[in-house]
């Protein structure tokens, strides 16, 4: 069966983390990726969640403590300086979830040089076999430019050291969003 966009993001992720292991979600927005990759590393385990919005952390934090999650470190900053905050040495997947934070201020948005350079520190610390998901909403004001500087990364990311997956249904109107997903060989 054909699954929907944010369907199909958890079921590759879900498919390829275990328990136990290290995650980033890079945009935890209102905590619905965060969550969910809090519970398949399991309490053995880690997520590394960043935003740029207090807004975004305060609500991921909610949703922590309703759902009684411990394993994970909500940071306050861009995704950019991911090398500042994790000392790991893998890490076993990763999210993002890109565009701006439903029913809030639409002009912060995730932008396409600061996704790559995130893009850029996580493929080094990323396991063999593991994926980057990213769910790409480009309808937005800002949306396309993103969009174009991450298909010129992606496309020409070395094929003997990753697969890139493009995923999106290409009969729906108004730029319905898409799945970028990197695994390192
Ligand atoms: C589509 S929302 C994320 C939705 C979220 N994953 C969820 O499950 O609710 C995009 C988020 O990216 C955040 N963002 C924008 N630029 C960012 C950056 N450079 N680093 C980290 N987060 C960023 C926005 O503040 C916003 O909350």
């Amino acid at each position: 069966m054909l699954k929907g966009i944010l369907n199909y993001a958890h079921y590759l992720l879900e498919e390829s983390i275990e328990k136990g292991e290290k995650v980033i979600d890079a945009t935890c927005g209102n905590g619905n990726d965060t969550l969910f990759l809090s519970r398949i590393v399991g309490e053995d385990g880690h997520v590394y969640a960043f935003d740029v919005q207090e807004e975004a952390i305060a609500a991921t934090r909610k949703a922590l403590i309703n759902n009684t999650r411990t394993n994970v470190s909500l940071i306050h900053d861009s995704h950019e300086n991911i090398a500042d905050y994790i000392n790991e040495k893998e890490i076993g997947g990763a999210i993002f979830n890109l565009g701006y934070l439903p029913k809030s201020d639409k002009s912060i948005i995730t932008k396409g040089d600061t996704t790559v350079n995130a893009i850029d520190v996580i493929v080094n610390l990323l396991k063999k076999g593991r994926l980057i998901v990213l769910v790409v909403y480009h309808g937005h004001e800002g949306g396309k430019e993103e969009k174009e500087t991450l298909l010129r990364y992606l496309l020409h990311l070395d094929q003997k050291k990753f697969n890139v997956l493009r995923y999106g249904f290409i009969n729906q109107q108004n730029d319905p969003p898409f799945i970028l997903a990197v695994q390192k060989k």
